[in-house]
């Protein structure tokens, strides 16, 4: 590759792949999904939703339009908001008790990703910990295919619908991990931005701000070229670093960010904005779901871990609790300033696409210029002020750190590796911004 960035390096990987599941996107595409089902030959399905979506016009919609096409289908709606082990077992004995020939998914990241591991666990039946990563699992991987699925998303943020990972909360541990594995990669997606249109100002800006996480964080993730070669193309991981395709998503996706997500949260009326969010939320999940995310993301579970003081407006969700976006952008503006020094350059383009004004800017201020940046995005949509802004003091900061250093796949994805005093540093730098 011509790009400077993906330079060959001594025992570094020569070669990328891209995964994507089939995408159909626009307004009223839901209501393809009969047609979509019966054409993959889908006749008994299980549709998984949470409990708030469950009698509402998006399943109903998805239930009409399968019913239609003569498949017959029984709802799993125990999803839960940020899905953990039990709600997962629960979604995996439905599924083996229904010999479904075909699953859908109308919901959030937790209705996708509940989906997504529940099919593990009934197809392929283990120790729950066994198929994630150490050091909390034993990073067995799942062995064989799933049941063919039709994600259907509701929200502009996660991207789950693109990519091949589930995250999932541990009760042992009290926090989140991942599972990854190319056989959970949905067969097909079908993003709808009308899906959108009731959502609340508060969570338009959340997923925004992991859509713009997952972009950044894809942009400036160690290149691929820096992982080691693999001899077995089916062991090359899908976290495989940056590369020129998720490199082609973020960058869109950052420029979405920009023009649309304060519009989107401060008019709930602005479809474009709404239409374009969704397209962004999409591209960042193209983009992370084929090159994985860093440090934002394995320092957001600390926080989903140790959070006690705080509430959040508009999620039906019991206290304590932060929504994924906020758990993620809280720390960002203190992890760019952290990481710039790893990849200058990167960051730079990166808060350019976001709008930064560079000008005159160079290596040594792009930690600064990205991080600002973030912030008065922040600022402009309503964001909880760092750490602080959701429950946390500095007296904290070592339990957060110890927490999150265990996510050790995303860690090593960033550009610069962070020890556990470095993630002690950011945090207390993330503590408040303005
Ligand atoms: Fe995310």
């Amino acid at each position: 590759m011509a790009c400077q960035y993906f330079t060959p390096c001594e025992h570094g990987a020569e070669t990328f792949t891209v995964m994507m599941p089939k995408l159909t996107f626009g307004r009223g595409c839901l209501a393809e999904l009969g047609q979509r089902a019966r054409t993959r030959g889908f006749t008994w399905v299980a549709l998984f939703t949470d409990p708030y979506l469950r009698d509402g016009p998006f399943v109903r919609g998805a239930l009409e339009s399968l019913a239609a096409e003569g498949i017959d289908v029984a709802v799993f709606s125990e999803v839960r908001i940020e899905p953990d082990d039990r709600s997962v077992i629960a979604g995996a004995e439905f599924l083996r008790d229904g010999n479904f020939d075909g699953v859908v998914s109308v919901g959030g990241g937790s209705s996708m990703d509940t989906a997504k591991a529940a099919m593990i666990y009934a197809l392929h039946p283990a120790e729950f910990t066994d198929y994630f990563a150490p050091p909390v699992g034993a990073g067995r991987p799942i062995p064989g295919p799933l049941l063919p699925h039709i994600a259907c998303p509701t929200t502009s943020g996660t991207g789950s619908e693109c990519t091949s990972v589930s995250v999932v909360r541990l009760g042992e541990y009290n926090t989140k991990f991942v599972l990854g594995s190319p056989h959970l990669l949905p067969v097909e997606a079908l993003v709808d931005p009308a899906c959108t249109d009731t959502l609340p100002a508060n969570a338009i800006a959340s997923t925004g701000y992991d859509l713009m996480c997952h972009a950044i964080e894809c942009y400036t993730a160690k290149a691929y070229t820096r992982w080691d070669k693999v001899a077995d193309p089916n062991g090359r991981t899908l976290l495989q670093g940056a590369n020129p395709w998720s490199d082609m998503s973020a960058r869109r996706a950052l420029e979405i960010v920009d023009g649309y997500l304060v519009r989107g949260v401060n008019d709930a009326t602005d479809q474009e904005a709404r239409d374009q969010l969704m397209w962004g939320a999409t591209l960042a999940g193209m983009a992370f779901g084929n090159s994985g995310t860093h440090l934002p993301h394995a320092m957001s579970y600390g926080v989903t871990h140790l959070m006690h003081d705080v509430t959040t407006e508009g999620y039906p969700v019991a206290a304590p609790f932060v929504p994924h976006g906020i758990s993620v952008v809280v720390n960002a503006p203190a992890i760019f300033r952290f990481l710039a020094d790893g990849a200058p350059e990167r960051h730079l383009e990166a808060a350019g696409y976001l709008g930064a004004d560079a000008s005159g800017a160079g290596p040594d201020d792009a930690g600064e210029v990205v991080s600002n940046r973030i912030i008065r995005l922040m600022q402009d949509t309503h964001a909880p002020n760092g750490l602080s802004g959701v429950g946390f003091s500095a007296a904290e900061v070592p339990d957060l750190a110890a927490s999150s250093i265990r996510q050790t796949r995303a860690i090593h994805n960033a550009p610069k590796v962070a020890d556990l005093q470095s993630m002690q540093d950011i945090y207390s730098d993330a503590i408040s911004y303005w």
